[in-house]
């Protein structure tokens, strides 16, 4: 049995870090991730490059300007132009498509995706990456159902219109998302969070209901957990970690209308390793947190190391701010790996 992990220092391809009190409070939580694909669903939203280069100024101002690299997205709207794409590449990695109302602060999210053609046509251009909420908003299609059907009706036309755009389909969360994507070429990846990993829909609501565990896309059944668990243990190609990490204060969660997300950034690294070596596959954990998301976007790997140390078991701790304290997201089971040690490249000898 192993003690201790040394990885290839990750990546983490979907994070929400918010802003003002909330990224000081939670930046840290991330910073042993040497890149992440930041999103840009605030308020107000991200929308045109210069708030982009605001927002990653705040981030950079508040991670210390140290060796945690954002790689910045653009909000997608209605009212987004191609001329808004040229501009956007020179400070984004990638534009985010949130069907409007679909998730948190999705309100100005895109309402007709066939218009945004044009938009999707630059961005294949530009080489900017796609990055997808997968979910319909149609208020009869079942909460659960809302990734599968998302499929179907909208993200294979879209691909179908814009062929040569690379599009990353995010947070998956149903054994349909996993065949979609392995099915899709080289241009089509998805991720997967920590949690997804590690709760399923009993988490959530049977024997009373678990606000914490609350995200979306909705955790599915154990059988989708169980395919998401297997394609990331078992090297599924051009899928890898995005944590979604996505802080609410407890105020906010645990209210009769609490929040989507789970602040899971802290600890995905030690869920991770508990998942990946309980089935015998923490050889494969570097590819999914390291590689296979850097491969997809064309950057090039970090230099950096990133340690784990098996530890006495712990549950995650809250983190303090003004507006009340965020709970990290626990899993139904003690963690037994810390972070011990990250070097980035300039660190290393
Ligand atoms: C995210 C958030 O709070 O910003 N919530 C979530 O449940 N994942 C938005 C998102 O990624 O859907
Ligand atoms: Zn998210």
């Amino acid at each position: 049995m192993t003690d201790t992990i040394t990885l290839r220092r990750p990546d983490d391809w979907h994070l929400h870090l918010r802003d003002g009190v909330l990224l000081a409070a939670v930046a840290p939580g991330s910073a042993h991730f040497a890149r992440a694909i930041v999103m840009p669903n605030l308020v107000p939203p991200v929308v045109d490059a210069a708030m982009v280069r605001a927002y990653r100024e705040r981030i950079v101002a508040a991670t210390g300007g140290g060796s945690f690299e954002p790689l910045m997205t653009l909000y997608l709207t209605d009212g987004t132009s191609p001329d808004d794409i040229d501009d956007a590449a020179t400070v984004c990695t990638a534009a985010k498509l949130y069907p409007a109302h679909a998730t948190t602060n999705s309100a100005a999210g895109v309402t007709d995706v066939e218009a945004l053609t044009p938009v999707l046509e630059r961005m294949a251009e530009r080489g900017l990456v796609l990055c997808v909420h997968g979910e319909v908003t149609d208020a009869d299609v079942d909460v659960f159902d809302r990734e599968a059907v998302f499929l179907e009706r909208v993200l294979e036309p879209l691909r179908r219109r814009v062929p040569g755009l690379r599009v990353v389909l995010e947070h998956m969360s149903t054994r349909a998302a996993l065949a979609y994507v392995a099915d899709g070429g080289d241009d089509l990846a998805g991720t997967i969070t920590a949690h997804h990993l590690v709760i399923d829909r009993n988490d959530l609501l049977a024997g009373g209901i678990r606000p914490h565990n609350y995200c979306l896309p909705i955790v599915k059944r154990r059988a989708d957990r169980e395919a998401l668990v297997a394609a990331a243990t078992g090297g599924a190609p051009r899928v890898f970690f995005g944590s979604d990490s996505a802080p609410h204060t407890d105020p906010n969660k645990l209210g009769p209308c609490g929040a989507a997300g789970c602040f899971a950034a802290p600890v995905a690294l030690a869920i991770l390793a508990t998942v990946f070596e309980e089935v015998g596959a923490l050889d494969r954990l570097e590819a999914f947190v390291a590689e296979r998301g850097a491969d997809f976007y064309g950057l090039p790997r970090n230099d950096g190391v990133l340690r784990l140390a098996r530890c006495a078991p712990y549950a995650p701790a809250s983190v303090a701010t003004p507006d009340g304290p965020i709970a990290v997201f626990a899993p139904p089971f003690a963690l037994s790996w810390a972070v011990t040690v990250q070097e980035s490249a300039e660190a290393t000898p």
